[in-house]
């Protein structure tokens, strides 16, 4: 393989408010550069694109630092090794890293994460094999302890993460039920997923119909939505309910917050919220990777990708998914 002599890359170009737009980013061309000692040449082919780029545009801190203008936009990748001065790292290798939205990428060993294509796709590892489904996997064993017979809900169920929640759920023994927006992707939930059942938030019965559909109440949600969704299922939880909070994707585009009605319930059933960030859980990485392999061999781990092509169609990718266009994993195709 030869080095092409430009790189493309999408960069943070404007501050959103409200939903981004397509001004929001730039698309520039430069030199690709070689790698130096230590470093490896990577030809990026997929790139995930992920809800929580929406929080770092804000002008104020998450968990993570605020994203400069100019700054290349953050995303994990996918590829292959092009040139590498690192002696693990062989041409043709595959990689996973955090190499951002470009076509290509120079990355030390510690950036870089080889992977086996015998084992699963390539695309696999940016979704429920690699960080999509660790998430899922701390979120839910480490933070919601599901015990056999207990009601697990999850919000954007069928979206990335939460499709490997209740996955993960059934297999402890846990009734799954899922909740997404229509009920075409509540189809998808329960029929390709596997959940026991999946409740429309669109509908205007959402309440009813989810108070329906946990007849035992429910004993962890894992929430990824926040906002009126998770309002709605605060007065349903059961005393010492468990609420991993894995992401507020119902508040990133908005301008005004959502303010909580039934937080007294919280208190009244004696609830844990427990807003967790999956950096700061590396210690469990290895556990959740051993199970989440296991049953993708056992073919009980179900995933979806909605995959764009081209690195310029990145950003509209990213407006879609979070508009809920996307179905299981949002990847984008950079080598097409
Ligand atoms: N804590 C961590 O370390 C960590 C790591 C990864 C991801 N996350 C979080 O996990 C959540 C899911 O991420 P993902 O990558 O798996 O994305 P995803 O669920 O694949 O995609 C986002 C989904 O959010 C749903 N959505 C958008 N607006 C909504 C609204 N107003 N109300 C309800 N649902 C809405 C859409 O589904 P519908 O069509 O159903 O609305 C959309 O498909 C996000 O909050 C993300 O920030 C956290």
């Amino acid at each position: 393989m030869t080095a092409p002599m430009r790189n493309r890359q999408i960069v943070y170009a404007k501050r959103p408010v409200g939903e981004p737009d397509l001004g929001c980013f730039d698309l520039v061309e430069g030199d690709i550069g070689r790698p130096g000692p230590g470093q490896a040449l990577i030809r990026n082919d997929y790139v995930s694109v992920d809800p929580y780029i929406r929080m770092r545009m804000e002008a104020k801190d998450s968990y993570a630092p605020v994203m400069k203008i100019g700054e290349i936009m953050v995303g994990r990748t996918v590829g292959q090794v092009v040139e590498s001065n690192i002696p693990d790292f062989k041409t043709g290798d595959w990689v996973v890293g955090r190499l951002g939205w470009q076509d290509y990428s120079i990355a030390a060993a510690a950036d870089l994460q080889k992977i086996d294509i015998n084992a699963a796709p390539p695309t696999a590892y940016l979704g429920s094999l690699g960080s999509t489904g660790i998430t899922a996997w701390v979120g839910l064993m480490h933070f919601g302890q599901p015990k056999a017979g207990e009601t697990v809900v999850v919000s954007a169920a069928s979206g990335a993460v939460g499709s490997v929640v209740g996955q993960l759920a059934r297999r402890r023994g846990c009734r799954a039920v899922g909740i997404a927006g229509g009920k075409a992707k509540c189809a998808i939930v329960t029929r390709e997923f596997g959940f026991d059942a999946c409740v429309d938030y669109k509908s205007p019965d959402f309440a009813s119909e989810l108070a329906a559909a946990v007849p035992k109440g429910i004993d962890v949600y894992f929430d990824n939505v926040a906002g009126p969704i998770l309002d709605t299922v605060l007065p349903l939880l059961n005393n010492f309910a468990r609420v991993p909070l894995c992401g507020l994707v119902s508040q990133y585009n908005a301008t005004e917050p959502y303010r909580i009605a039934n937080y007294r319930e919280v208190f009244n059933r004696r609830v844990t919220i427990r807003g967790f960030v999956l950096s700061d859980h590396r210690d469990l990485w290895p556990a959740a990777t051993e199970e989440l392999a296991a049953a993708y061999a056992a073919g009980q781990l179900k995933y979806r990708e909605t995959i764009t092509d081209g690195l310029e169609n990145a950003p509209q990718a990213f407006i879609d998914m979070l508009r809920g266009g996307n179905i299981g994993k949002q990847l984008v195709r950079i080598r097409t």
